[in-house]
């Protein structure tokens, strides 16, 4: 039988990505969101946060809890108010639109809830569209491969609406992954699948740091979902909130009780549903 010997090419991070080095880094970031003080809303509150290369973060917290505009300001999809977000230890707020979009475009995959895919187009066109919109050449090898690996092989032709949740998500996930970016983010990837669909998406997520040696960001209201990853950071309020290593269903779900009690103490009044 044929064994790999040596090194493999798990962990493989790419050239001048190290895996001990940090994909991704926020320096006390801010957003508020509202014109006027009275209806102001801190979203973020000076969130600090450092992720190494080649890691499975998953982002928790109640509802309104900032975790979808942690998402946006660290995948430059939103600017922050103040602070700063760094990729591969380069600075990434600063700078215009058109070079925040293609920094973004280079180091940046995102992964939607909805999935987000073009229905029009078929699943290896909505692979290859973030090539197409950053100019570069299109491998369409390179494309089928990836497709192959999250089990879409043989779905290169069809068309959104004739594939399921998981395997839109699947579709998703490939046209993340054709860039090669060193950070994927994802809002609620499993939000709206069945549980085995879900489960085949969380395992390629964490494929994807295992064997392509991208770091993942992923935002999840499932304890289940984030037990998945090497670890947990909690928010509350728009500030972090503690973090979790090596999570189980278990510590994570005590976790966000306690969460929630917090949040329902606050002398704000907050009324925070948990939602897990
Ligand atoms: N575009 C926006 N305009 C005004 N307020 C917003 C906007 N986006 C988010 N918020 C507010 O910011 C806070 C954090 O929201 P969000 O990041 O979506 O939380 P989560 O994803 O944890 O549910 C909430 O109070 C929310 O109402
Ligand atoms: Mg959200």
């Amino acid at each position: 039988m044929f064994r790999r010997t040596g090194t493999s090419r798990k962990g493989t991070a790419g050239p001048g990505r190290s895996t001990s080095s940090e994909a991704l880094r926020l320096v006390s970031v801010t957003k508020t969101y509202g014109s006027s003080d009275e209806n102001a809303v801190t979203a973020l509150d000076r969130v600090s946060l450092g992720l190494r290369a080649g890691t499975f973060t998953a982002v928790m917290g109640p509802s309104g809890s900032g975790k979808s505009t942690l998402l946006q300001c660290a995948a430059g999809l939103d600017r922050p108010d103040r602070g700063v977000v760094r990729v591969d230890g380069e600075e990434m707020t600063g700078g215009t639109e058109a070079a925040l979009t293609k920094f973004r475009r280079q180091r940046i995959g995102f992964v939607f809830q909805q999935y987000n895919l073009l229905p029009t187009l078929t699943v290896e066109q909505n692979t290859t569209l973030p090539l197409k919109l950053a100019g570069r050449r299109i491998d369409r090898n390179r494309a089928r491969e990836i497709l192959a690996q999250v089990g879409l092989g043989d779905r290169l032709g069809h068309r959104p609406d004739e594939l399921s949740g998981g395997q839109r998500q699947r579709v998703a996930i490939a046209r993340a992954l054709v860039t090669e970016p060193s950070v994927i983010f994802a809002d609620e990837p499993t939000g709206a699948l069945d549980t085995r669909s879900a489960r085949e998406v969380l395992r390629l997520l964490r494929e994807t740091v295992r064997v392509h040696g991208r770091t993942v960001v992923m935002v999840t209201h499932d304890p289940v979902a984030a037990s998945y990853a090497d670890s947990v950071v909690f928010l509350a309020d728009g500030r972090l909130a503690g973090e979790l290593h090596a999570p189980t269903v278990d510590a994570v779900a005590e976790r966000m009780a306690h969460l929630g009690d917090s949040a329902d103490a606050d002398a704000s009044g907050y009324d925070a549903p948990l939602g897990v």
